[in-house]
């Protein structure tokens, strides 16, 4: 027998059970690591002292040369009878996220790797030829469009060996509780999520009794789902995949949501705008508590940022749905980044939940009329530069505050992520018009319990997005200090920019040392200084620029304020005339290696970031958006070796 992945998780257990309960004698197993895998060469002691002959090699399935030597090194007198195909590789990330690379590292394995032994073994007289498939191509699942997509190619491939007259079953396998290759980045949040979809955990021995059952059991169906199901639960959740529909009736949510029993609309109906927004923080409490594997709903400060409590791309989309059932909203995209804490979901819940016939609210600074689509028009035009005019002169119609009034206006810096590492990371968010703590949000996951990372953002971001913004550089500049300082302590930290955050982040640093307090260091991500479209072959900058913010608002569907654009132009503004001076902090410019559509890649001048005052340079994966969006983990990486630098 071949068993594919037979080095892995699943493969492991399944050699073993095909060993000492089906009498297996002659096993080959594969993997790319082959005997290099961990644990491989225990497995094979094991198994031969059950009295099996093991063959391990580390072969690519995807790879039709070298499955095909491995296949021609059985020997004659003991042929192939059976294949398990159970290589795959795993690597969830939101559609938006999807990047071809990453598609093609999911799907080779599988889809590859099927059709190879598919059309080597065509010809032998095989009892068995099983896949290992996964649930997720039957039900869906969040962030796994490449992992369905694989194993709805191996379904199908079942499909059509039966039609050929081949033997063919494909196991489409729910989640096992057994930790392995495929699932050790599930988080207990991860686990309860897919819990409450309906999915109850496979363990080891009833995972290889449904493997009993699915293979000997007599039937004949090509694709059989093993999935315990909790048929309860997945009505609960709301959110019904299709095919379960006949069997789950959907839970009446947006009914009684919140659990008092009373319609939510009854409950809402005599109440006012603040006594709607308590009813819906309840709402809301309970659904982020759902989402975020939260015991105690009703301990959730409703101030606090929901990504300081874990909640990430793909929570961020399950709680906008479970909030859209809850309420009969329709939620945008952005919801969470507009509104980032329990308390503001709440209050924009109640604004839009206006019974009818209320008048709604008048908005304190009426928006500019359509300047979202005008400036869209302009850039498709290709008149970038009158694009950016546009919004600088659009910028006088926010309201102000000046350096007095500061207090009242900043907003609460979020600390997603927090531990014991000494050096810590202060973030500033870019400045255009879809920038907010958000951008951050994968960059910390990936120091959570090492160090704590703050992100401090500036006014214009939240909300409808009107607050007043800072009256000029200094204000702005110094309501940051104020930030950082509260939020910091005594020990060291870099502080972190991110595009235009990277002149924030500089001005912030000169602000701090001219005062005395000096940062470890800084840290550009794909900075790039104000004045770039000024320079001689960087005309191209604007466009390209402004164009992958456009490009972002269509792919993420993301709604986008005139209020936004306006705060966009009016910090581009207070930005014009500065320029970076010199700092004691030794600076970092991470540059994005790639370019984005639009850039003069062979123009008269390297296109990548710079920055004019003296720097070290290191080049990181993906493009000037990528950098935190897919390619997080490696930026991260990045900045944690220059935090070393200063003390770990
Ligand atoms: N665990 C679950 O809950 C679950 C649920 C549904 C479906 N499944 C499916 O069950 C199968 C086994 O998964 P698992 O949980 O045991 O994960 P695992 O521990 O990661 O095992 C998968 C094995 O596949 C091997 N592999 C990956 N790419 C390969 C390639 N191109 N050529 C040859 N071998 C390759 C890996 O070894 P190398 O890295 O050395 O190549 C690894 O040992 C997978 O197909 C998975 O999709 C698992």
């Amino acid at each position: 027998m071949l068993v594919t992945g037979g080095l892995g998780g699943l493969g492991a257990l399944l050699a073993r059970h095909l060993v000492t309960r089906h009498g297996v004698r002659h096993l080959h197993l594969t993997g790319r690591r082959g005997a290099d895998t961990p644990g491989a060469a225990d497995l094979v002691r094991e198994l031969a002292d059950l009295g099996a002959a093991v063959t391990v090699s580390a072969t690519d399935v995807a790879d039709r040369r070298a499955v095909r030597d491995l296949l021609d090194r059985i020997p004659a007198d003991r042929p192939l009878t059976a294949v398990v195909h159970a290589a795959g590789v795993v690597d969830d990330v939101t559609i938006p996220g999807l990047s071809g690379e990453r598609l093609r590292a999911v799907l080779t394995p599988k889809v590859d790797g099927a059709w190879n032994l598919h059309v080597l073994t065509r010809d032998l007289p095989l009892d068995a030829f099983v896949l290992y498939s996964s649930v997720a191509a039957t039900l869906g699942g969040a962030g796994q469009a490449a992992y369905t997509a694989a194993n709805a190619f191996l379904d199908a491939l079942a499909a059509h060996r039966a039609a050929l007259g081949l033997p063919g079953l494909s196991l489409a396998w729910g989640l096992w509780e057994e930790t392995t290759g495929v699932t050790a980045h599930l988080s207990a949040a991860d686990r309860a999520r897919i819990a409450r979809r309906g999915l109850r955990p496979i363990a080891a021995g009833g995972g290889l009794a449904l493997f009993d059952e699915a293979v000997f059991g007599g039937h004949d169906a090509p694709v059989l789902a093993p999935a315990p199901l909790d048929l309860r639960a997945a009505g609960a959740a709301g959110d019904v995949p299709p095919v379960l529909r006949g069997l789950v009736r959907p839970a009446r949510r947006a009914a009684s949501a919140g659990g008092a029993g009373e319609p939510l609309a009854a409950r809402l109906a005599g109440l006012d705008e603040a006594g709607r927004e308590a009813a819906l923080l309840d709402v809301v409490r309970a659904e982020a508590a759902a989402v975020l594997d939260h015991p105690d709903p009703a301990a959730i400060p409703a101030g606090q940022a929901l990504i300081e409590l874990g909640l990430d791309s793909l929570t961020s989309v399950e709680l906008r749905d479970r909030l859209g059932a809850a309420t009969g909203l329709r939620l945008p995209a952005t919801l969470t980044f507009d509104h980032p804490t329990p308390g503001a979901l709440a209050a924009y819940a109640a604004r839009e939940l206006v019974p009818a016939g209320t008048p709604r609210p008048a908005r304190t600074t009426p928006a500019a009329p359509g300047l979202a689509a005008i400036h869209r028009r302009l850039h498709d035009g290709g008149k970038h530069r009158e694009a950016a005019e546009l919004l600088l002169a659009v910028a006088p119609v926010r309201e102000r505050f000046g350096l007095a009034e500061r207090h009242g206006h900043a907003p609460a810096p979020v600390r997603p992520a927090s531990g014991p590492a000494p050096v810590s990371l202060v973030c500033f968010p870019a400045l255009s018009a879809i920038s907010g703590p958000h951008e951050y949000a994968r960059f910390a996951q990936a120091f959570a319990g090492e160090r704590d990372v703050h992100v401090i953002p500036s006014p214009g971001f939240t909300g409808d997005g009107e607050e007043p913004l800072p009256d000029s550089l200094g204000t702005l500049i110094r309501m940051n200090v104020d930030a950082l300082r509260a939020t910091v302590g005594d020990g060291p930290f870099v502080i972190v920019g991110r595009s235009m955050g990277g002149c924030v982040a500089h001005a912030v640093a000169q602000a701090l040392e001219d005062e005395g307090i000096f940062p470890a260091g800084i840290a550009l991500i794909d900075s790039y200084p104000i004045d770039a479209a000024a320079q001689e072959g960087m005309e191209w900058w604007t466009g390209a620029m402004v164009g992958g913010m456009l490009e972002r608002i269509d792919r993420f569907e993301l709604e986008l304020h005139d209020a936004r654009l306006t705060t966009m132009g009016a910090y581009n503004r207070l930005f014009a005339q500065w320029r970076p001076g010199p700092v004691r902090a030794p600076i970092l410019l991470l540059r994005a290696l790639e370019p984005l559509p639009g850039t003069a890649v062979d123009g008269p001048r390297d296109w990548r970031a710079y920055w004019p005052v003296p720097h070290e340079v290191a080049d990181i994966p993906g493009d000037h958006f990528t950098t935190l969006e897919e390619h997080a983990g490696s930026t991260a990486e990045a900045v944690r070796a220059f935090a070393a630098r200063f003390g770990g």
